[in-house]
C-alpha cells in the first residue's frame, strides 16, 4: 500500500515536471529592449540599470536630481556592448503628479520605443519609534514607495497589454515581508507593493506580462547609509543579525528573476526562507518553486519562531537598559 502511494506521488511529480514548461514564462530578451529604472541614479536602481545595459538594453533612468542622473549616465555608458545603445535621463518626482509621470514616460517611449521592462526602484526610508515619527513621514513614504510605483506602472501597462509582453518589477524589501522594530512608517509601504503586484499579476498574466516583487535585504547603498544614521538601537541590533549585501549582487538577482518572469525575487538564505514563509497565495512560475514551498514551509516556520524570539528579547533588553539608565539619571 505504502509502495503504491509512493509510486503515485512520484508519478504525480513527474507529470507536473512534464507540464512545467507550459506554466513557466518565456524569458525576456534584454538585447535591444527598453528598460526604465525609477530611482536609477543611485544604489540598487543604478546597479540594475548597469546590469541591463551590460546585457544590451536601452535604458531610461528616472530620478529627481539632474546632476546625479547625468553622472550615473556617464558611469553606465562605460559598460556599452554596442554603439547603438542609449541612456536617457528623466528628472521627475514619481510620487507627485500622475499626469507628469505619464507624460515623461510617453516621451521616453517616443525616443527609445515601448517599454519592455519597468523597474520601480525609487524609494526612501525613515526609521524610528512609532510615536517619534512625524505624521507627515507616513504620508510621504506611502507616496514615494507605493504611489511612486503605481504611477509609472499605470503609465506603461496599456502599451504592454497591446504588445502582449512586458515585465514590471516592484522593489519591495525584506521589511515588506515582516514588520520589525523601527519600521512602522516604511514596512507598510513595502507590504502594499506585494498586494498591488499579486492583483496586477492576475490581471496581466493572460497578456504574457510578468510581475516580479524583489525583497532586498540590507544593502550597502547611499540610501542605506542615510537610513543608518537615525536607526533606533533595537533596529540596529536586529539588522546586525544578518549581513549587508552589495548592491551589484542584489541587482544581478533582480534582473535575472525579472528576465525569467519569476514573481518572487530574494537574495541569500534568509531571503529564500522569508520568501517561502510568506508565499501565501502568491503566484508561482515553476513547479519546483511550488514544491519547495509545500515541503519547506513547516520547518522554516519553526526557524522563524526562533528568530522572532531573539528579536523580542533584543527589544526587551534595550527597554530594560533604557529604564535603568533613566532611573539612575533621576536619582543623581
Ligand atoms: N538599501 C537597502 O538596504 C534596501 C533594502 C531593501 C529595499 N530597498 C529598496 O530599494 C530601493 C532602492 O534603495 P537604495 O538603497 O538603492 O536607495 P538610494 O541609494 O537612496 O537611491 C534611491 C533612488 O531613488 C530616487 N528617488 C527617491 N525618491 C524619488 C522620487 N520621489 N521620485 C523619483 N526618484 C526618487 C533617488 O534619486 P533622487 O533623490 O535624485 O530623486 C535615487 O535614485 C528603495 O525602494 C528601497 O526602499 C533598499
Amino acid at each position: 500500500m505504502l509502495l503504491l502511494a509512493a509510486a503515485f506521488i512520484v508519478a504525480f511529480v513527474l507529470l507536473l515536471y512534464m507540464v512545467s514548461p507550459l506554466i513557466s514564462p518565456k524569458p525576456l530578451k534584454l538585447p535591444g529592449a527598453h528598460v526604465v529604472v525609477t530611482g536609477g541614479s543611485s544604489g540598487i536602481g543604478k546597479c540594475i540599470a548597469i546590469e541591463c545595459y551590460k546585457q544590451g538594453a536601452f535604458i531610461t533612468l528616472i530620478a529627481r536630481d539632474e546632476n546625479k542622473l547625468l553622472q550615473t549616465k556617464k558611469e553606465i555608458e562605460k559598460y556599452s556592448v554596442n554603439d547603438k545603445q542609449v541612456v536617457l535621463c528623466i528628472s521627475v518626482d514619481v510620487s507627485k503628479d500622475y499626469e507628469q509621470v505619464e507624460n515623461v514616460l510617453k516621451q521616453a517611449q517616443e525616443k527609445l520605443g515601448p517599454v519592455d521592462m519597468l523597474v520601480n526602484c525609487a524609494g526612501t526610508s525613515v526609521t524610528g519609534k512609532f510615536e517619534d515619527i512625524e505624521v507627515n513621514c507616513f504620508e510621504r513614504l506611502m507616496a514615494v514607495n507605493y504611489l511612486g510605483s503605481v504611477y509609472p506602472s499605470r503609465a506603461v501597462i496599456a502599451t504592454m497589454k497591446e504588445r502582449r509582453m512586458g515585465r514590471i518589477v516592484f522593489v519591495s524589501s525584506q521589511a515588506g515581508q515582516l514588520g520589525l522594530f523601527g519600521y512602522t512608517a516604511y514596512s507598510p509601504t513595502k507590504f502594499a507593493l506585494r498586494g498591488l503586484a499579486e492583483a496586477l499579476q492576475m490581471e496581466v498574466k493572460p497578456y504574457d506580462i510578468y510581475v516580479t516583487v524583489a525583497y532586498p535585504p540590507d544593502t550597502d547603498t547611499p540610501g542605506f547609509a542615510e537610513e543608518s544614521k537615525t536607526k533606533p538601537l533595537e533596529t540596529k541590533l536586529i539588522s546586525e543579525t544578518s549581513s549587508v549585501c552589495q548592491a551589484e549582487q542584489v541587482a544581478r538577482v533582480i534582473v535575472k528573476d525579472a528576465i525569467q518572469g519569476n514573481f518572487n525575487s530574494s537574495v541569500g538564505s534568509d531571503g529564500y526562507m522569508l520568501s517561502i514563509l510568506t508565499s501565501g497565495m502568491s503566484p508561482v512560475t515553476s513547479i519546483t518553486e511550488g514544491l519547495q514551498q509545500v515541503v519547506c514551509m513547516g520547518i522554516f516556520r519553526i526557524i522563524g519562531l526562533f528568530y522572532l524570539g531573539s528579536f523580542d528579547s533584543i527589544v526587551r533588553r534595550c527597554m530594560m537598559q533604557r529604564e535603568k539608565s533613566e532611573s539612575a539619571d533621576k536619582t543623581e
